[in-house]
């Protein structure tokens, strides 16, 4: 990527021939392998960059919208942080009650009405389905931050580049996904990224919390070893990356079932124990009851420095949208 001292390209106009100048980023079933080693390749300079001069003038000059209907701390920081470091400036809409929507604005027409001010949109919703809508309506790239229990193609690329960059490579790995799996969006959209590599999923979940079957038909057709449990037990002492989700009170139609299952899984030290030393946990969190504060100083405990590779992705793919990577 450009670097402001080295570039031809600064601090002057885009690349519009640059394969990701204008796109939307939608779901990872956008993403080749190839796309990922250059996406990893350009946020692992960012970190570079971000660690040697702290902030430079990329994207000087370009406005991010960041529209988010549903709560979010890492996302919304990250993506506010991730265009400030490089130079651009944030319309936070962190809290739709104080916007339009409260009048009765439909989501096409706000996502119209912020890109007549901004370069880009960040979209948080809460209905499966509403970035693609949202990103239809648009002359302007948009970046889904989430949508209901449908995807969050973001979290899942700073996911992988957490692998990538604690365990240096993806094949042969076995990867556990732990918790809420019939509407973590963040594993659906993991599984998918994961399926471009060789490695090996294993699902641990109550039984109503289950992967989607459309999630499991998707990545057995990559040829991709699938197995579910109910138990970490079996699974725990395999495991290169255990994934821990929370189980989403706010996904629940019905309060009982919560209750049931809320806390079936709980990563502590004692349990920990059973695992490889070599191996990491993740969590795209918040985290509630699922994993033990007092795990948090063992080195493999990646969920912190996972939160700010976020920061180098989405620094990353701003400027990728943006013709600047
Ligand atoms: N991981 C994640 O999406 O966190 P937030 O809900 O805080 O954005």
């Amino acid at each position: 990527m450009p670097t402001n001292s080295s570039s031809p390209h600064l601090p002057f106009g885009e690349n519009k021939n640059a394969e990701w100048y204008g796109k939307d980023i939608i779901s990872v079933k956008q993403f080749k392998r190839e796309d990922l080693e250059y996406i990893f390749g350009v946020a692992h300079e960012m970190r570079g960059m971000v660690e040697r001069v702290g902030t430079f003038d990329l994207l000087k000059g370009k406005i991010l919208a960041n529209l988010f209907y549903e709560p979010s701390t890492r996302t919304s920081s990250s993506f506010t942080a991730a265009m400030e470091r490089l130079g651009g400036s944030v319309i936070p809409i962190n809290e739709v009650k104080y916007s339009s929507v409260t009048k009765g604005e439909t989501l096409t027409d706000t996502v119209r009405t912020l890109e007549c001010y901004a370069d880009v949109i960040v979209l948080r919703h809460p209905e499966t389905g509403s970035a693609a809508i949202a990103a239809k309506a648009m002359r302007k790239p948009l970046i889904n931050a989430g949508d209901g229990a449908g995807e969050h193609p973001t979290q899942a690329l700073l996911d992988a580049f957490t692998i990538r960059e604690e365990l240096k490579h993806f094949d042969n790995l076995t990867v556990t996904m732990l918790g809420d799996l019939k509407y973590g969006r963040t594993v659906h959209s993991l599984a998918r990224l994961l399926s471009l590599f060789d490695v090996k999923l294993n699902y641990v979940s109550p039984d109503i919390l289950k992967m989607p079957k459309e999630v499991m038909d998707e990545v057995k057709e990559k040829g991709i070893s699938q197995n579910e449990f109910s138990s970490l037990d079996k699974v725990l002492p395999e495991t290169d990356v255990l994934y821990v989700t929370r189980v989403q009170k706010e996904r629940f139609e019905n309060a009982d079932e919560y209750e049931k299952v809320k806390g079936a899984y709980v990563i502590d030290p004692a349990i920990m124990q059973a695992a490889k030393q070599k191996m990491i946990v993740m969590h795209p969190l918040p985290r509630v009851t699922e994993i033990s504060m007092d795990f948090d100083d063992d080195p493999r405990a990646a969920y912190f420095r996972q939160m700010e590779y976020g920061l180098y992705v989405r620094m990353a793919l701003l400027a990728m949208v943006l013709g600047k990577a």
